[in-house]
C-alpha cells in the first residue's frame, strides 16, 4: 500500500510516522506479540517512518530497549512492505542512569558512545537520520553541534536532526550545519499539539527552509489521546461533520498546518495504526481549518523543560 509522502531532506516517507515510544514505557511492556503487530500493521499498511531513541526504555538498565524492538520487528517482517524504503530515526543526548537519574550529554565522546550502543542496537552500520534529542546545559549549543556533525563527518549517521529546540538555537544549528539543501538540518522534532502550540517561531522556520517537522505527542501523549476530543471539542465536532474521529482530525490539522508536518503519533495496537493511516484521507475545508486553529491550548509541555538552556556560543 503507498501512502502519500512528504519529504525529511532528501528522503521520501510516509506523510505520517509511527512513534514507537510508548511501546516501550506503557503497561503493555511486556506483550512483546503486541508490540510487534503494532509495527507490523504500521509497515502493512505503508507507514516508511518509525521513530525511536536510545532512552525508550522501561528502566534506565534496559536503555537500548525500544530501538531492540523496532529491530526486531523489522527482522520478523514477513508482508509485503519494501523494507528498503522504511526509515528508522533514532535519537541521541539524554542519558539515563542508576537510581533512573536522568541527564544530558552531547559531549564528543558522549554522543559518540550513544551512536554506537544505537547502531549495535539497530544492527546497522549508519543511521538513517540521527535527532539531538535535548540540549546539554554544560556546553554551548554551537558545541553540541560540533559533537552531531562529527558523527556525520565519521559515518555513523546519514542525516542530522534536532529535538526540542527553539528558533534561536535552530539558527545557530543552521549556520554550524547548514539546511537540507547542504546535507545540514534536515528535521525538527518538537512537541506540537492541541494543547501545546510548539516554541515561538519554529514551526514557520521550518516550513521556509523546508525542514521537516514531526511533532512530537501530536494527541497530548498517551494519558491524554483518548480524550483529546472532550478536552478540545472543536476536533470531535468538525469529525463527526466528516465521519472521522477526534484524534484522526487531529492528525489531519497537522498535515494541513504545513508541507513539512509529518505527524508521530505513538500507537500501542494494530487498530490504532489503521485509525492513524485513516487521518491521511481527511480533507479539511479552510473553515474547519480556522475553526481548529482558533482553539485555545494550554501552552503548557507534556514535560517541561528542567534544565537552564544551552549558551548558544
Ligand atoms: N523528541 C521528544 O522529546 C519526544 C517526546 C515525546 C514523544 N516523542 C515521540 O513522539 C511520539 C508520539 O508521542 P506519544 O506517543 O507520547 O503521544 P501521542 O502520539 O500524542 O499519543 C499516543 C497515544 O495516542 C493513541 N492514539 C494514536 N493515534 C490514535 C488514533 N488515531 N485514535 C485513537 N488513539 C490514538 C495511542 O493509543 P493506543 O495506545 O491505544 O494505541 C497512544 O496511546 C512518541 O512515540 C515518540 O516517538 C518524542
Amino acid at each position: 500500500m503507498t501512502l502519500p509522502t512528504r519529504s525529511i531532506g532528501d528522503l521520501s516517507v510516509s506523510a505520517v510516522g509511527l512513534g514507537c515510544m510508548p511501546l516501550s514505557f506503557t503497561a503493555m511492556v511486556d506483550d512483546r506479540e503486541r508490540a510487534l503487530a503494532t509495527i507490523h500493521r504500521a509497515l502493512d499498511l505503508g507507514i516508511t517512518l518509525l521513530d525511536t531513541s536510545n532512552i525508550y526504555a522501561p528502566t534506565w538498565d534496559t536503555v537500548g530497549h525500544n530501538e531492540l524492538l523496532v529491530a526486531e520487528a523489522l527482522r520478523s517482517y514477513s508482508g509485503p512492505a519494501d523494507l528498503s524504503r522504511v526509515v528508522v530515526t533514532t535519537k541521541g543526548g539524554i542519558t539515563r542512569s542508576a537510581g533512573e537519574h536522568w541527564g544530558r550529554d552531547s559531549s564528543p565522546q558522549g554522543l559518540r558512545a550513544a551512536c554506537e550502543a544505537s547502531l549495535q542496537a539497530l544492527g546497522t552500520d549508519t543511521i538513517a537520520l540521527y535527532q539531538h534529542h535535548r540540549h546539554d546545559p554544560r556546553l554551548t549549543y554551537r558545541e553540541q553541534m560540533a559533537s552531531l556533525a562529527a558523527l556525520q563527518r565519521d559515518g555513523l549517521v546519514e542525516r542530522i536532526g534536532l529535538s526540542n529546540v527553539t528558533a534561536p538555537e535552530l539558527l545557530l544549528a543552521l549556520d554550524v550545519l547548514g539546511g537540507p539543501e547542504s546535507g545540514g538540518i534536515v528535521s525538527v522534532q518538537n512537541e506540537w499539539s492541541p494543547r501545546y502550540r510548539g516554541e515561538p517561531g519554529v514551526l514557520d522556520l521550518c516550513s521556509r527552509v523546508g525542514i521537516a517537522f514531526l511533532p512530537w505527542s501530536p494527541l497530548g501523549g498517551s494519558t491524554q489521546a483518548h480524550v483529546i476530543g472532550s478536552r478540545y471539542a472543536e476536533f470531535a465536532r468538525v469529525g463527526e461533520a466528516l465521519g472521522a474521529s477526534a484524534q484522526e482530525t487531529v492528525l489531519a490539522w497537522l498535515l494541513a498546518s504545513s508541507p513539512v508536518m509529518i505527524p508521530i503519533p505513538g500507537a500501542t495496537r494494530p487498530q490504532t495504526v489503521d485509525s492513524i493511516v485513516r487521518a491521511l484521507s481527511i480533507e479539511l475545508t479552510d473553515d474547519q481549518r480556522a475553526r481548529l486553529d482558533a482553539t485555545a491550548p494550554e501552552m503548557e509541555s507534556m514535560y517541561p523543560e528542567d534544565q537552564p538552556r544551552s549558551p548558544l556560543g
